[in-house]
């Protein structure tokens, strides 16, 4: 069988990380695929640097065009790093955010455009695209409630000083792009508990690709 790329999609707070973590297991107990569980920069050492650019509290002046790139550039090296070695391998890659988070955060949020910001992804990833993406949908009050109690846990950084106003173009942004490829999305309420999200995720997962995941029967 070919390789299957499958991405996590969502606002910041939906749960993404979280869902993951749960899901990757579940699946593994319904295939002998590898299964090689992934984020931009993804441990690829020049795609880390390149992030590191992107984080740095201090680049408070960094103009958006050149955070688009820069997201383009250390998408490019991680997909040419891990993502194509491991789907040429047969296997299943699953990337927390692709893609159509640049669409989404660059292209709408920051006010580049998603036509423009797609052009640029197109040329970094020649093309690549997820067979499936998950996108957990969560309204911009619930995503940032719940980022405010990890607060605790999770590291601060730039992109954590955006208010309001923001995410809630970020979610409407993935709300617009879905139907412009709706084959690809499958769109997953996530308000819902934890274990509840990770089970829709599993069942859709199952139900679309019976190749790759049985039923748990093996
Ligand atoms: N369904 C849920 N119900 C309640 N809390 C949740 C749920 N999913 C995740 N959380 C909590 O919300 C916080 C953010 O979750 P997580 O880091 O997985 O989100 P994310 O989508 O990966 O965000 P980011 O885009 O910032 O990486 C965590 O503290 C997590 O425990
Ligand atoms: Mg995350």
């Amino acid at each position: 069988m070919p390789g299957l790329f499958i991405t996590m999609e969502g606002p910041d707070g939906a749960g993404k990380t979280t869902v993951i973590e749960k899901l990757i297991p579940l699946l593994e107990e319904r295939t002998n695929v590898t299964i090689t569980s992934t984020r931009e920069p993804g441990g690829s050492r020049i795609a880390e640097d390149i992030r590191q650019i992107i984080l740095d509290v201090q680049n408070v002046e960094m103009d958006v065009r050149t955070e688009a790139i820069l997201y383009a550039a250390a998408r490019r090296q991680h997909l040419t790093d891990r993502i194509l070695p491991n789907l040429e391998k047969g296997g299943i890659v699953f990337c927390d955010r692709f893609v159509d988070s640049s669409l989404v955060y660059q292209g709408v949020a920051r006010g580049i455009g998603v036509e423009e910001v797609y052009q640029l992804n197109q040329f970094a990833t020649a093309g690549k695209i997820p067979d499936v993406t998950l996108y957990l949908d969560v309204p911009a009050e619930i995503g940032l409630e719940r980022i405010h109690l990890a607060k605790g846990n999770r590291q601060f950084d730039r992109l954590d000083q955006e208010g309001l106003q923001f995410h809630k173009m970020v979610r409407q942004g993935y709300l617009d792009i879905i139907p412009t490829d709706p084959e690809r999305f499958i769109q997953i309420d996530a308000t819902k508990t934890v274990d509840e999200v990770v089970q829709e995720c599993l069942t859709a997962l199952v139900d679309r690709y019976p190749e790759y995941f049985t039923n748990g029967e093996r």
